[in-house]
């Protein structure tokens, strides 16, 4: 009996673990995704329209989330990504990576 609730708390822990790791996404792998045609079925892939490091801020949308699979379901006529999932994990970490495009701020006139 012991033995199986030291086994049932192991795989909690593992699977409490498995999930932060999942959760963190990974940017490399997002980066795959964001250039590849894989979300596609149109053969766009997302760099066609956002070039270069520069990061897609969010001013429609509330979360990262929705905006990918607005994007996939909409400009790439994909299937929509579990909001939870791996791969929506990977994307949005790599969007978060990018840099914020510079303001050009006019003064003087
Ligand atoms: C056909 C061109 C096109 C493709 C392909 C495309 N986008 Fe976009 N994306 C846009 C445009 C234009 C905007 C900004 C205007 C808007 O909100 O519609 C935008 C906005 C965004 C935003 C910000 C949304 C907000 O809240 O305002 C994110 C994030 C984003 N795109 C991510 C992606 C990702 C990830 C992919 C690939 C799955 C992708 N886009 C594919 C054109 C594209």
């Amino acid at each position: 009996m012991k033995a199986l609730k030291i086994v049932i708390i192991m795989m909690l822990i593992l699977g409490f673990a498995a999930s932060v790791a999942f959760a963190a996404g990974n940017a490399a792998n997002g980066k795959a995704l964001f250039e590849g045609k894989s979300l596609s079925s149109s053969g766009m892939s997302c760099t066609m329209c956002h070039r270069g490091s520069l990061k897609p801020e969010l001013h429609k949308f509330k979360t990262y989330e929705e905006a990918v699979n607005y994007m996939i379901t909409t400009n790439l006529h994909g299937k929509a990504l579990n909001p939870k999932g791996k791969r929506m994990a990977d994307l949005v970490a790599y969007l978060k990576s990018l840099n914020a495009p510079k303001r050009r701020v006019i003064t003087g006139c």
